[in-house]
């Protein structure tokens, strides 16, 4: 076991660690932070996606002795005060959910998208979900849930300077 500091969604965990725990274990069963899914373990399906440094990862193959000093963000860290994040607001209004098994992915991979491009094409969304599998929505609801994120997130920033 090493010893380990882990800063994630906000807050420094220490932690004792083996060499070969992915992120991903680490999240979900030492820290059990759930949100954050397990679907192949192979880096091919997008469901256990994290931000780290801002940049959309997938934590089943990402070594967590690696990620010391490095700025993690879970699905757990999204929502603030009890209110949905404007992108997890918009996947619920825009019917963009089903199983909800992909969803936590979806929406950290659409954080990332937006925080870089405000104004996403539909080919940019596609682009940068490709890492991202959904089984039940085929994609579309999806589309329009970061079109609808980006629609009120510039009319909320039209407001404020209005
Ligand atoms: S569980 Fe990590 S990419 Fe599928
Ligand atoms: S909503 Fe079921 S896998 Fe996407």
């Amino acid at each position: 076991m090493r010893d380990i500091t882990l800063h994630i969604n906000g807050t420094d965990h220490a932690l004792q660690i083996e060499d070969n725990w992915t992120l991903l274990y680490v999240l979900r069963e030492v820290l059990n932070l759930t949100g954050t899914k397990y679907g192949c373990g192979t880096n091919d399906c997008g469901a256990c996606k994290v931000l780290v440094d801002g940049v959309p990862k997938n934590s089943c193959v990402l070594l967590a002795r690696n990620l010391e000093g490095a700025d993690i963000l879970t699905i757990e860290g999204v929502s603030h005060d009890g209110h949905l994040h404007p992108v997890q607001q918009a996947f619920v209004d825009a019917g963009a959910i089903q199983c909800g098994y992909c969803t936590p992915g979806m929406v950290m991979t659409s954080l990332a998208l937006l925080a870089n491009n405000p104004d996403p094409s539909e080919d940019e969304i596609l682009t940068a979900l490709e890492g991202n599998l959904c089984r039940c929505t085929g994609y579309k609801k999806i589309v329009e849930a970061v079109q609808l994120t980006a629609r009120r997130m510039r009319e909320d920033d039209g407001a404020q300077q209005g």
